[in-house]
């Protein structure tokens, strides 16, 4: 069985170079027009793209989502990419904390407070694992790395597929809500790569949880990178559900009338018109998690600073063409909704 070091720096490998994209799912952003203005009376330099998320300025709505901890490498990226979310103002997420409990030592490769001691911090955290420790347990890891909320991650599909992985679900609920009433700082029920359905969030609204990263699918198949890493029965399992989940922009949909406080739209979010059409549709901010990793092996830090740049810009000129001068404008923006997403929409 892999231990944690060793998975964990398979996933790094496979999601830099691996192929672990959906097949033919896509994230149905490609679904939302947003409707040209021709006349949009802006300067584009006057666009405001800030926003506040979980009682955090950010300067734009943009979460560098979960991805890594626990190694060498996870500590080089984690606090790379950490410095970048405080020097241009975005929220960033730990990835899972989980080789702590097994490893106080691997604590500073989560370290990264000191280089973003202002921007939004989310700390990771499995809900399988969450259910075994006690509220102080998990406080006690918030604490450690200092986190402003903490994500509670939702992944049976991949743990399937996973030869060490999970395979007893139950309690997820109740450890959702246990933890959203007493820990003491926000609770973010995150899925990772097969959205949250209706019936999730009808679920975690009923049990008071208000935060939540769809994280869907159209982007990064968790379900494909463990298939990668699987034999035997567990490989075919895999080709099986590589495509399984809601795409990212139905999730975001489904989730908006049910009144979250926070929706971050992650997977699949390949630029700023994506992350436009992701707020438009309702959510607080858009997350990626793969794509930035990419950038920065390929590029360094300069490579993840300009893919972000673009990103900005993207998002700033999908603003100034449907003439939304900030963030709340961009929500009430013409927009049509075709096809599949609006079949999803009327679920
Ligand atoms: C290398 C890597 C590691 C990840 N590890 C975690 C994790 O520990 N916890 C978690 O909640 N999500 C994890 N994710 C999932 C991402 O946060 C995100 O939800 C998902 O990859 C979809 O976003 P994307 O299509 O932009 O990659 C990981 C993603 C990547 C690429």
């Amino acid at each position: 069985m892999a231990d944690i070091g060793s998975r964990k720096a398979d996933h790094l490998d496979l999601a830099t170079t691996g192929d672990v994209g959906f097949r033919s799912r896509t994230t149905l952003f490609e679904c939302v027009e947003l409707v040209h203005d021709a006349l949009p009376e802006l300067d584009v330099a006057a666009i405001d793209l800030s926003c506040t998320v979980l009682g955090k300025r950010l300067a734009a709505p943009i979460l560098i989502a979960a991805m890594t901890g626990g190694t060498e490498r996870a500590q080089r990226i984690n606090r790379e990419l950490a410095s970048i979310a405080e020097e241009r103002g975005y929220a960033f997420g730990l990835g899972s904390q989980r080789a702590i409990l097994k490893n106080r030592e691997s604590l500073p490769t989560y370290g990264v407070r000191d280089v973003m001691p202002r921007a939004l911090l989310l700390g990771n955290l499995g809900v399988v694992q969450a259910s075994k420790l006690s509220t102080e347990e998990v406080r006690d890891l918030v604490g450690l790395v200092q986190a402003d909320a903490l994500c509670i991650h939702l992944n049976p599909a991949m743990e399937v597929v996973q030869a060490e992985g999970d395979r007893d679900f139950r309690g997820g609920l109740a450890t959702l809500e246990r933890l959203n009433s007493e820990l003491g700082v926000p609770v973010i029920a995150k899925e990772t790569g097969c959205g949250l359905s209706g019936s999730v969030a009808d679920r975690l609204r009923a049990r008071g949880i208000r935060h939540v990263d769809v994280s869907g699918a159209g982007g990064t198949s968790w379900v494909a990178v463990e298939m990668h890493r699987a034999t035997g029965a567990n490989k075919s399992l895999g080709q099986t559900f590589r495509d399984w989940g809601i795409p990212t922009a139905a999730s975001v949909g489904l989730m908006a009338r049910r009144g979250f406080d926070t929706v971050f739209a992650t997977g699949g979010v390949k630029d700023g018109l994506d992350i436009a059409k992701a707020i438009a549709l309702g959510a607080s901010a858009g997350g990626i998690a793969r794509g930035a990793l990419q950038a920065l092996e390929a590029g360094g830090r300069a490579g993840a600073v300009s893919f972000f740049e673009r990103l900005e810009g993207e998002l700033r000129t999908a603003m100034l063409l449907v003439g939304a001068k900030d963030l709340a404008a961009l929500r009430q923006a013409p927009r049509l909704v075709r096809g599949e997403l609006a079949d999803w929409l009327t679920l």
